[in-house]
């Protein structure tokens, strides 16, 4: 079996690049849902949906486990996937999202106040906020959505971040940690460090998921032992167009070749 990687788009590849790095043995297969993102902006009816559509499609195509690089999926859809989907559908297989990972990156530094920068849907959610403080109800949190970001990001539009980055960063400047809530800021971690007091840790889904995913599949061996092990990639998307094509090339690595798939 193999591993899943699901994202709205193809922010998602620089999570599978590091999981792959950190991991290389396993097979994954990545899936984008280029031909609906983004998701940040949408409900979470919908949100649901095209995750579960995913999910399906990937548990189908025998993936044993299910990662959803997507933070707002992960924030919108991973419980009721968990508690509802998977018990009736695939009872032996698993769905993990990447806000509890990072929600514990960012206490382990002892913070007093976290920040939370993420789409619209994942601050919307709470969801970040409730998990901090499972682990530490004393702690903080302070959240800003960064709904221009994405679209910046994707259409190299950078040169125009400066002030965006300025201004939904102003409310979380005294903040202990700040979390990267979105699979496409670790790109741009180095720029929005510019922009906040050194002292702030920065906490950021590729350097944190794939060693907390190692030490998960350590505790579960029963799902461990079932992953294939000949270093295979896929890297399958729901919709192809030129712009799809260069990032994931620059985002991933040349030679990447995405696959049309429809479910
Ligand atoms: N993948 C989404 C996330 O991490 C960002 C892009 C989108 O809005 O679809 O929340």
């Amino acid at each position: 079996m193999k591993i899943g990687i699901f994202d709205s788009g193809l922010g998602g590849l620089f999570l599978m690049r590091a999981i792959a790095d950190a991991m290389p043995m396993y097979d994954y297969v990545y899936l984008g849902d280029t031909k609906n993102l983004p998701y940040g902006n949408r409900s979470r009816d919908a949100v649901y949906d095209l995750t579960e559509n995913a999910a399906d499609y990937l548990f189908k195509n025998d993936c044993g486990l299910v990662i959803l690089a997507c933070n707002t999926a992960s924030a919108l859809a991973l419980r009721k996937l968990q508690h509802e989907y998977l018990p009736v559908n695939y009872p032996d297989r698993k769905v993990l999202g990447v806000l509890i990972p990072m929600a514990e990156a960012a206490v382990e530094r002892r913070p007093s106040i976290v920040g939370v920068l993420g789409t619209r849907g994942t601050v919307e959610s709470g969801v970040f906020i409730e998990e901090i403080r499972k682990l530490d109800s004393q702690i903080e949190v302070i959240q800003n959505a960064a709904p221009l970001l994405v679209p910046l990001i994707e259409n190299d539009g950078l040169e125009w971040a400066d002030p965006i980055l300025h201004a939904y960063l102003a409310p979380l400047k005294d903040v202990d940690s700040l979390i990267l809530g979105c699979t496409h800021y670790s790109i741009i971690k180095g720029l929005i460090e510019k922009f906040i007091d050194e002292d702030i840790s920065v906490v950021c889904q590729t350097d944190v998921v794939p060693q907390k995913l190692e030490e998960y599949l350590k505790r579960h061996p029963e799902i461990d032992e079932k992953l294939d092990r000949k270093s295979n990639r896929e890297f399958l998307v729901t919709d192809i167009t030129k712009n799809f094509k260069e990032l994931a090339s620059e985002w991933f690595g040349d030679g990447i070749e995405l696959e049309l798939v429809t479910y």
